[in-house]
C-alpha cells in the first residue's frame, strides 16, 4: 500500500501552483461546476444522463445541495492546528481520511476500466471504495485490482434470497469488511432524463457483472450469459427490483455472514432507532444522491436528527450532495463518521480514468485538511457541532 501524504492541502496546492508557473493547467479541473460540465462535453448523452440524472423533477437533488448550504461553518481562529490527522478506522479499518466512495453501478459508462480504475486509485490513496451490486465487473476481479486497499461491499436485496447471500459469502471471501444494504432502492425511481432517452443500462447487459458472475444466478439461467447475453439481462430486471423487502427479510444477513452490516439509505430519526435496536452495526444517512424518491428533504437535514436517535452506540455514515471538502466538513460537523462520495468521482473517472479519480479525491482531501487547519481543528475528535453557525 502507498504511503498516504500527510499534510495534504499545501502539498497538493503547492503542486499545482508550482507546475503553474510554467503555464501548466491541472489536467482535471478543482472546481465542481467545470469538472461536470467537462464530463457532460465528453461522455455519451446517455451516459452523463445517466449518472446527472435525479428522480422526477430533481428537487430532491436540489435539497441536497440546498441542505448543505444552509449549514454555515464558523471558523475558529488561534487554534493552533500546524499539523492535522485526518486518519480515520471504519470498523477497525485504517483509512487515511474518513472519506469513501458510494457505490455507483455501471460505471463502464464512463470509463471502460470503470471500477478497476476506482479500486486501484482508492489503494492508492488508502481511502476505502464500496463496491457495488450493479459494478461493471466481478467483485473479485476489483478485490484483485484493489489489492490490500480498504473494501467494502454494496448489496442490492432483490427477489432472491439465495442470490443475496450469495453475494454476501462472495464479497466476505474477496476481502471486503463491511456489507451496505441498500434499502432506498428496491425499485428503480422515475427517472426522466433516462426515459426520454428510452436507455436503462441493464437491458443491454451493462453493470450486471456481479450477477452473470454469480452461480446462483446463472443456475437460474436457460443458457450461460455468454451464450445469450440477452436472456440474462432479461433476467436481471426479472429478479432486480423487490419492494416488499422488509425489516425480518433483511434479518436473515446474521445466519450468512459476520461481517459487519450497514443500512444505507435511512432518512429518518425512527428507522435509524430500529436499526441500532434490530443490531445493526452502523447506518448510512443518504437519499441516493436525488435519484430515487423526488420531494423529498436533502440527505444533510437528515444527518442531525439521526445522529441523535442513534446517540453514539453505531457509527452514521453520509453521502447525496457532497461536492467539495467543506461539504465534508459539515457533515463530520454534524456526527458523520465517513462521507461518502458519489458523481463528482464519476466525472472524475469519465474524464481520466484511474487519474482522474485519484484528482477529486485529492482535491476533497486536500480542501477537507484546509478547511481544519482555517477552523483550528487537528484531529476529526475537534470537528465538533459548536463550528456550526448558531450552534
Ligand atoms: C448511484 N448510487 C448507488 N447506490 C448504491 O447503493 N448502489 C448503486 O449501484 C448505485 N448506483 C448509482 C449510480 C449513479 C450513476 C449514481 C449517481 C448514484 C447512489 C450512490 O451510492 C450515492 O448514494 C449517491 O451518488 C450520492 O449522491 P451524490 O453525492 O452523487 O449526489
Amino acid at each position: 500500500m502507498t504511503e498516504a501524504p500527510r499534510v495534504f492541502g499545501p502539498e497538493i496546492q503547492a503542486a499545482i501552483y508550482l507546475r503553474g508557473l510554467s503555464g501548466a493547467k491541472p489536467d482535471f479541473p478543482a472546481c465542481f461546476a467545470e469538472l461536470e460540465a467537462r464530463a457532460k462535453a465528453e461522455l455519451t448523452p446517455e451516459a452523463f444522463a445517466y449518472i446527472a440524472g435525479g428522480a422526477g423533477i430533481e428537487t430532491t437533488m436540489e435539497a441536497n445541495r440546498a441542505a448543505l448550504q444552509r449549514v454555515e461553518i464558523s471558523p475558529h481562529m488561534l487554534g493552533g492546528a500546524g499539523v492535522r490527522d485526518l486518519t480515520a478506522k471504519i470498523f477497525g479499518v485504517p483509512a487515511a481520511a474518513p472519506i469513501m466512495t458510494s457505490p455507483i453501478g455501471v460505471l463502464e459508462m464512463a470509463h471502460p476500466e470503470g471500477d478497476l480504475s476506482v479500486a486501484r486509485a482508492m489503494r492508492n490513496l488508502n481511502l476505502p471504495m464500496i463496491v457495488s451490486s450493479q459494478a461493471s465487473f466481478p467483485m473479485e476481479q476489483i478485490a484483485k485490482e484493489n489489492g490490500d486497499g480498504p473494501r467494502f461491499f454494496q448489496l442490492y436485496w432483490g427477489k432472491s434470497d439465495a442470490l443475496a447471500e450469495s453475494f454476501v459469502k462472495r464479497a466476505e471471501a474477496c476481502g471486503c469488511k463491511a456489507i451496505f444494504i441498500t434499502l432506498d432502492t428496491t425499485i428503480l425511481g422515475w427517472r426522466p432524463r433516462d426515459l426520454d432517452l428510452g436507455f436503462l443500462p441493464f437491458l443491454r447487459g451493462k453493470g450486471i457483472a456481479q450477477y452473470t458472475s454469480d452461480p446462483v444466478f446463472r443456475a437460474m439461467l436457460p443458457a450461460p450469459p455468454e451464450e445469450n447475453a440477452l436472456a440474462a439481462a432479461a433476467h436481471f430486471t426479472q429478479i432486480f427490483s423487490d419492494p416488499s423487502l422488509d425489516w425480518a427479510r433483511i434479518a436473515k444477513i446474521r445466519s450468512w455472514t459476520k461481517l459487519p452490516v450497514v443500512l444505507k439509505g435511512i432518512m429518518r430519526a425512527d428507522d435509524a432507532a430500529k436499526a441500532v435496536s434490530e443490531g445493526y452495526d452502523a447506518i448510512m444517512v443518504s437519499n441516493h444522491g436525488g435519484r430515487q424518491v423526488d420531494g423529498a428533504m436533502g440527505a444533510l437535514a437528515a444527518l442531525g436528527p439521526v445522529v441523535a436517535a442513534v446517540d453514539g452506540r453505531v457509527p452514521v455514515f453520509f453521502d447525496s450532495g457532497v461536492r467539495c471538502g467543506a461539504d465534508i466538513f459539515k457533515a463530520l460537523t454534524l456526527g458523520a463518521s465517513a462521507v461518502g462520495i458519489g458523481r463528482p468521482y464519476v466525472y472524475g473517472l469519465g474524464l481520466g480514468g484511474e487519474a482522474g479519480v485519484k484528482a477529486v479525491l485529492e482535491y476533497l482531501l486536500a480542501e477537507l485538511d484546509l478547511t481544519m487547519a482555517l477552523c483550528g481543528c487537528c484531529s476529526l475528535a475537534q470537528i465538533r457541532p459548536d463550528l456550526l453557525e448558531n450552534s
